[in-house]
């Protein structure tokens, strides 16, 4: 036999979120999201998409939880809506939002699946967002109530949770670039959000301590290893400097409870340092995660720029690099870079990868499965990564690829394809790619490659 052998226990698993594939946005009760509002703001979503109907997965969820049977995986990561157990934002918790979570994990239980659940993926509710959503320190404590809500009515069946999803994303894009929603462009806000994320994140962690959970808790970041494209001059300065932005200014609360002093001060020069409570950061070094979540597409590339930007560099790409159907460079050795790197420098924690996958340009016909041999190819020679790093000693325990099935992709709407289970929107009818069959025989073998 030959082939890669994962550790005994590995598990594997597929990742979704609920705007993503939920659809049912005036069902069950449930209040208004960010992106609810966002897809109608004319030109941020590729044709006008939205989330409205997705994937339809909140009525097909029974025939999306037997696709994961299917699939043979150990694990499902999934997000609960928040304005679905909170219409606004707070209050009273919604019974059919809760219900609708507690069908489907009963669902995943019956078929021997380990749900892994996070709190927040992106779908802020629109009421919070009116009242300074993640700019406002309140925002917090509505995220750290909604998380007990969720422990209370879940805790028995759900033992891994993750709190935040891709902090960054929500901060940065959704406050700073405006690709996201809520669509604001102004950096010291996205600061402060970030600030506010991470704090809602510390409270919930705390929560689940106090409420005696059992299980584990953790956060999901989106990373980055970050090279210099030339070895000019303030190139590995400005590398650096990304570093701290993207990965960094996460980690290193995350895990060490303080800012990173350089990137601080450099906010601070800009006039957009967060306000940081009193204790705020003891909170954080108080309660750090169980395990890391990590989501891992695509390295960053960097060059120095000459302006007085608060972030004196710009991103490129190698000449020929090859990339996916987003644009993004395929690097399956930067996976491996940041799984040692993390070992490295912040204590060597429990990891688990909870998004990797491909966008391809699938035809996605009706019953005929996709020969997808590109999204094969990224998969397995990112799990080779992840098999070399596991030998290297890092803790890495479980791998959700992204995505079940094809979904509503954000700013991308529905052009762009990462399921390994083909959907066509018009029917919804799923179909297995090529590469949903492979990713079975990778689970059933414990092991990539002919195990
Ligand atoms: C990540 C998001 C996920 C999906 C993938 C492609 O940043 O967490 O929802 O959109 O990218």
């Amino acid at each position: 036999m030959s082939g890669l052998f994962f550790p005994q226990g590995f598990l594997w698993g597929t990742a979704t979120s609920s705007y993503q594939i939920e659809g049912a946005v005036r069902e069950g009760e449930r209040g208004e999201s960010i992106w609810d509002r966002f897809c109608r703001v004319p030109g941020k979503v590729a044709h006008g998409d939205t989330g409205e109907v997705a994937c339809d997965h909140y009525h097909r969820y029974r025939d999306d939880v037997e696709n994961l049977k299917q699939l043979g995986v150990g694990g499902y990561r999934f997000s609960t809506a928040w304005p679905r157990i909170f219409p606004a934002g707070r209050g009273r918790p919604n019974r059919k939002g809760i219900d609708f979570y507690l069908s489907l994990t009963d669902e995943l239980l019956r078929r021997g699946i380990r749900p892994a659940l996070t709190l927040y993926h992106w779908d802020l509710p629109q009421a919070l967002e009116d009242g300074g959503g993640w700019g406002n320190r309140d925002t917090a404590d509505w995220f750290a109530e909604y998380a007990v809500t969720m422990y209370r009515a879940l805790g028995d069946r759900v033992k891994t949770w993750i709190t935040l999803n891709e902090p960054w994303v929500s901060a940065f894009l959704g406050h700073y670039t405006g690709e996201h929603a809520p669509g604001k462009t102004d950096f010291a806000l996205a600061v402060q959000a970030s600030h506010v994320l991470l704090l809602a994140h510390a409270k919930a962690v705390e929560a689940f301590r106090q409420e005696g959970c059992d299980g584990a808790i953790g956060i999901t970041l989106n990373l980055s290893p970050v090279y210099p494209l030339a070895d000019g001059e303030g190139d590995g300065e400005a590398a650096r400097i990304a570093d701290g932005y993207r990965n960094r200014w996460f980690l290193d609360p995350v895990f060490l409870g303080s800012y990173p002093a350089d990137m601080l001060s450099r906010y601070e020069a800009h006039g957009s340092s967060p306000r940081i409570g009193e204790r705020d950061m003891a909170l954080m070094r108080d309660h750090p995660p169980d395990f890391l979540g990590v989501n891992y597409y695509s390295p960053c590339r960097v060059r120095h720029a000459r302006t007085a930007s608060v972030l004196p560099f710009e991103e490129g790409m190698l000449p020929e690099a090859p990339v996916t159907d987003m644009g993004w460079e395929i690097l399956p050795e930067g996976l491996y870079d940041l799984l040692i790197r993390i070992k490295a420098d912040y204590g060597d924690p429990r990891i688990l990868i909870t998004e990797n996958g491909c966008a391809c340009r699938d035809e996605a016909r009706v019953g005929v499965m996709e020969e997808d041999r590109e999204r094969i190819e990224y998969l397995a020679s990112h799990l080779a990564a992840a098999h070399r790093a596991i030998q290297a000693g890092v803790k890495l325990e479980g791998y959700y690829l992204w995505s079940l099935m094809d979904n509503f992709e954000w700013a991308f709407g529905y052009t762009r394809r990462f399921g390994i289970t083909g959907v066509d929107f018009a029917t919804q009818a799923r179909t297995w790619k090529r590469s949903a069959a492979w990713y079975q025989a990778v689970i059933a073998s414990n092991a990539l490659g002919e195990g």
